[in-house]
């Protein structure tokens, strides 16, 4: 909004000059009159500190040290490297603080024992909550509710800026097709429209409508760019796609964040066609500050600029330190090639002072806007770190998200919700009494604060209900391991849950993995408990896709549970015994097998699509096994059914500069109330670059109660049309358009219209 905001005026600025003399004033809002004043008064402030400042006292902004408190590091003990480097103006900011009481200590070295007193910025990992953690970002996205979304980031923004915290390294934004790669937990899963609209969500929630308030902290919309795109789904591996995936599809949720006024970004590992993303102008200037106007600043990721001599790339870290400088990474995250080369890169005329004075005034500005220099201590109210963290409406929100990221796989003759009276409930399996429920990047949780799933079913059901618990197997056992006492407790049992899944600690940086189905003995295991003939629901816990063909095969009732955060238990029991009808859906297609990876539903047609002639071998398929996901993007179940007719536009065709209307029945067919998350996909039939056989384009999440039929409305435009022709060029071409509506991308009804 700013960077429009900034436009708008600047635009305005430019036709005042202009304008013959004579020519009527352009008039400004209220609104644009303030903002413009407080941006030229920010701009008068900096200029003069700018000026004040030495060259090397610029590249102190430029470099962010990472809080160590090992004795040559220690920041507050002076006679430290660390801490003559801090009191010298040698560091601009310092991550992995949290904490009241240290966040003051150094911003008072900062503003009293430097020069020129110019302040700190905090940064932490806030992925999904600080203290009140939320469930993962994945489980998040399967919400599709993109309020609830946005209040978990407010929730975390007001627990981090509690903390002292200015900024938080979130959101991660980036596109995930490969369920080998264990950051896919971090993200908004496969889709860069859904991507897109969670990633202006999650902007909106930590930064406000104001960064000046002590609230609100600064985004970082990260790993800019395509890190998820990485070769083999490893980890830190190159990338390597076509200016056009890459700007319709890992860009799209980058670009929404900056729209929507991301403060920050963070440059990712990985190289995209070969040239490594902390020093890559294309995407930092061409597209990020040029196109796109951004007017923040791009931190590296962690050492990510030392790396670039790893990467074969840069020959020493003195050329690092140039190549990303004159590149445009503004901060340097962790590694000193700043601190230690920059300076004599510059007197040796290799980078211009303009560049850094460039990346200076970003880093300050966003500095400024958070307030830092009007009041360092802003974010120091020990105060609000003792009344403002996991508060009882705090808990209440993260329960209720959790409920919401709960996806309904499979639910065979109603087997959900269970009776809380049931006589005796087995609960088997490891995952079903651990607190290591925060998934990945869980911030400063404390595993002590989460509700496990056991103890969430033991607080929902009856007093008449016997609950009986087995740890059933280890999770990643190599070897046979027995099953007895497992087996002995299914066989009292009237109804069987099983828990069954990865370790948080399975995805995450650094996770990549090359089997995706369920670790060790746990699928035996259920086997045998199947075998039985009792009732069982299998309760999933994990961090990606997983390949479950067995399980969604013979299992009467199945899941996603994702990892929950701090809430897992009382959210699951929630579902599980009917206080809350499940309405996710999920965010990435379940594979049938690792082979099918990447697996998305907006794939090419090809020339031979498989489902026109399903039984012609020659068709692009793969002779042992489907094509199709187990469970597609957009799929989840209910505790109620959902009927949809009558799909139909208000007109056959789309004219160039109006919209077209499309329209649904859909009705609850079921006897219970419940949510439904109505999705509008297209296809563009024939354009001179082909496309996808589905696009999103839209979704509404609604509550229906029983019985109640909803005509749910899309207004299209062609503007929502637009994609990057054979040329490159970004524009929307007359044709024949499919729209599909359904409540998942496989499930849909479908209406042509034109486009001229
Ligand atoms: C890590 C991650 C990044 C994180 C940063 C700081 O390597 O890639 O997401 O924000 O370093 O911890």
């Amino acid at each position: 909004m700013r960077n429009i905001l900034k436009i708008n005026v600047l635009g305005c600025l430019f036709l005042l000059m202009m304008l013959p003399v004579q020519a009527k004033s352009v008039s400004l809002s209220t609104t644009e009159k303030v903002q413009l004043e407080k941006e030229k008064k920010m701009n008068r402030f900096l200029d003069d500190l700018l000026k004040k400042m030495t060259l090397e006292e610029k590249i102190g902004q430029m470099s962010q040290a990472l809080l160590d408190w090992s004795p040559d590091k220690n920041p507050l003990d002076p006679g430290s490297d660390g801490g003559k480097d801090l009191r010298l103006g040698r560091v601009g900011s310092i991550f992995n603080v949290a904490g009241v009481d240290v966040s003051y200590k150094l911003q008072k070295i900062a503003v009293e024992e430097t020069r020129l007193h110019i302040p700190l910025i905090f940064g932490f990992d806030v992925i999904h909550g600080l203290k009140t953690v939320f469930p993962l970002p994945l489980a998040e996205a399967a919400s599709w509710d993109l309020s609830a979304i946005e209040r978990s980031a407010r929730i975390a923004a007001v627990e981090a800026s509690a903390m002292g915290i200015h900024w938080v390294f979130s959101p991660m934004v980036d596109i995930a097709r490969d369920a080998r790669w264990g950051r896919i937990a971090e993200g908004a899963g496969e889709d860069p429209y859904l991507g897109a609209l969670i990633a202006k969500a999650r902007v909106r929630g930590y930064q406000g409508d104001d960064l000046s308030k002590n609230n609100t902290v600064v985004a970082c919309a990260k790993h800019f760019a395509a890190y998820g795109a990485g070769i083999a789904g490893r980890d830190y591996n190159a990338v390597d796609l076509s200016e056009r995936q890459l700007r319709e599809v890992y860009l799209l949720p980058f670009k929404a964040a900056v729209e929507a006024g991301a403060g920050t970004l963070m440059a990712s590992f990985n190289t995209v066609n070969g040239i490594p993303a902390s020093a890559n102008s294309f995407l930092l200037r061409k597209i990020l500050k040029e196109e796109w106007g951004f007017d923040g600043f791009v931190v590296s990721d962690f050492e990510s600029v030392k790396e670039l001599v790893a990467h074969g790339y840069a020959e020493n870290e003195k050329d690092a330190a140039r190549l990303a400088a004159n590149a445009g990474l503004d901060m340097e995250m962790k590694s000193n090639t700043y601190r230690n080369e920059l300076l004599k890169q510059v007197e040796a005329g290799l980078v211009s002072e303009k560049v850094i004075n460039e990346a200076v005034r970003r880093i300050l500005t966003i500095k400024y806007r958070l307030g830092l220099f009007e009041d360092p201590y802003r974010y120091c109210d020990a105060n609000r770190e003792k009344t403002e963290l996991l508060t009882p409406e705090h808990i209440r929100a993260a329960r209720d998200m959790a409920r919401k990221s709960i996806v309904l796989l499979k639910n065979e003759n109603n087997t959900l919700p269970l009776k809380k009276d049931i006589g005796k409930l087995a609960v088997i399996g490891a995952l079903a009494d651990s607190h290591d429920m925060l998934g990945c990047w869980g911030g400063l949780g404390d595993q002590k604060d989460v509700v496990p799933i056991l103890q969430g079913i033991k607080a929902a059901v009856s007093p008449n209900t016997e609950i009986l618990y087995s740890h059933g197997c280890e999770l990643e056992s190599k070897t046979p391991e027995d099953f007895t006492e497992a087996l002995n407790v299914a066989r009292q049992a009237d109804q069987i849950i099983m828990v069954m899944g990865e370790s948080a600690g399975m995805t995450g940086e650094s996770q990549s993995r090359i089997r995706i189905d369920i670790p060790g003995n746990q699928e035996a295991l259920l086997k045998e408990v199947m075998k039985l003939g009792k009732p069982v629901v299998v309760l999933l816990t994990n961090g990606r896709p997983l390949s479950i063909p067995w399980e969604a095969e013979h299992v009467p009732a199945i899941v996603e549970t994702w990892f929950l955060g701090i809430q897992t238990g009382n959210a699951i029991a929630d579902v599980l015994f009917g206080d809350c009808n499940p309405s996710g859906k999920l965010p990435v297609s379940f594979p049938y097998n690792i082979g099918q990876v990447p697996l998305y539903y907006s794939e090419l047609s090809t020339g031979r699509p498989k489902a026109e002639k399903p039984d012609d071998p020659f068709r692009s398929r793969y002779a042992d096994a489907t094509n199709d996901a187990v469970y597609p993007f957009g799929y989840g179940l209910s505790y109620t059914t959902f009927e949809y007719s009558n799909l139909r536009t208000d007109q056959p065709v789309l004219p160039m500069k109006g919209s077209i209307k499309i329209s649904v029945d859909v009705k609850n067919t079921g006897n219970c109330s419940g949510e439904e998350v109505v999705q509008l996909y297209i296809r563009d039939l024939s354009a001179s670059v082909c496309r996808p056989v589905k696009e999103l384009k839209g979704f509404q999440k609604l509550f229906f109660e029983s019985g109640e039929t909803k005509t749910v409305q899309f207004v299209l435009t062609p503007e929502n049309l637009n994609y990057y022709d054979a040329n490159m060029k970004w524009r929307v071409e007359p044709g024949t358009f499919t729209v599909f509506v359904g409540g998942n991308s496989r499930d849909v009804l479908k209406t042509n219209f034109q486009l001229n």
